[in-house]
């Protein structure tokens, strides 16, 4: 276990509510943050730059000291020209943690060890682990199998366990978490922290349009469909959301080759009509206030910390 102290004594339970595009705003920050959970949401959500920095501001000014720290979500892809800009006005907001994606994040190291806010870097294969080792960063994010958005095909089981093996700072596991027993689970794992994405697309303050937090309520694991065709990616989606915008399952298979992304203007239109989600709706029923969700996986995580050991043990 490794933990900054960023997140000592801070957290109602050990996770982070995970950066989604079109879905997290300020709302879903600060409402996560004040429930006890580390908010985040990715730059790009705010457009132009300009609502991107009164967006930091209006963070800045809800959040007192007793809440949960936030980050940012910055895509250190060729295809995010807004980068400089969005990194700048990270420094000059100190916010407090930002986490980057499909990228190498030398530079954002250099920029956020500045002002002494951390960077946390999302992987899906231990071999990206070790680069954003190399380049310094204070966590790594482990996007396993099932997970929503752009989601890994490694197991959670082995793909915590392999990078576990080179690396003893900050680990945080993703994909398919969405109760407490599973934040739990991931602990047990090696992870310090867990990492909830599609949980939050359901709840009251998240920016996710009514019907596709209805789509994710209804939807079962059989529903998500693993393909590169929505954003040239593979990402996982809810297929009513694909079936409605006219795509047959046939046609989605996910590619093995070199993902090459679709530039922002059309990735955005991609996740505005078809929804992305993780194996996680299986067992989502509700859209509950952000600090009720939070509460009730506080409860279930004692509830798992409580287990006794299998009665299968020979005593
Ligand atoms: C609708 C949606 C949008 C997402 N957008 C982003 C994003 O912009 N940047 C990012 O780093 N991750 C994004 N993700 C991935 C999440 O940050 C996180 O890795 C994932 O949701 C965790 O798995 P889970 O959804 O099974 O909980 C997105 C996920 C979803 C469901």
């Amino acid at each position: 276990m490794s933990l900054p102290t960023l997140f000592q004594g801070r957290l109602r339970i050990p996770a982070i509510a995970a950066p989604m595009f079109l879905v997290s705003g300020p709302e879903l920050v600060i409402a996560t943050c004040t429930a006890g959970v580390a908010g985040s949401f990715p730059a790009l959500n705010a457009r132009p730059s300009s609502q991107f920095d009164m967006w930091l501001g209006q963070i800045g000014d809800a959040l007192d000291a007793d809440a949960a720290p936030y980050g940012v979500n910055l895509i250190l892809h060729a295809s995010n020209v807004r980068l400089a800009d969005d990194l700048a006005l990270c420094v000059s907001h100190k916010v407090p943690f930002v986490i980057t994606s499909l990228g190498h994040p030398g530079k954002v190291v250099e920029a956020v060890h500045g002002y002494g806010g951390l960077v946390l870097a999302d992987v899906i294969h231990a071999t990206h682990a070790r680069k954003v080792a190399a380049a310094g960063v204070d966590g790594i994010i482990a996007i396993a199998s099932g997970a929503g958005g752009h989601a890994g095909s490694q197991s959670a089981f082995s793909l915590i366990r392999e990078i576990r093996e080179f690396w003893d700072g900050l680990l945080i596991l993703g994909g398919a978490i969405s109760d407490g027993a599973g934040i739990r689970a991931a602990e047990t794992l090696g992870a310090d922290l867990a990492y909830l994405g599609t949980r939050f697309i359901a709840t009251q303050e998240s920016r996710a349009q009514p019907d596709y937090k209805r789509m994710v309520v209804d939807s079962n694991a059989a529903d998500i469909v693993y393909t590169d065709v929505i954003s040239g990616a593979n990402a996982n989606f809810l297929m009513p959301s694909l079936a409605a915008a006219g795509y047959s399952r046939d046609t989605l298979h996910p590619a093995a080759g070199k993902a090459v992304l679709k530039d922002l203007a059309e990735e955005a239109k991609a996740w505005r009509d078809t929804w992305s989600a993780g194996h996680g709706v299986a067992t989502i029923h509700d859209v509950p206030p952000t600090g009720e969700l939070v509460a009730r996986l506080g409860r279930e995580y004692e509830a798992a910390c409580a287990l006794p050991p299998s009665p299968a043990l020979r005593r």
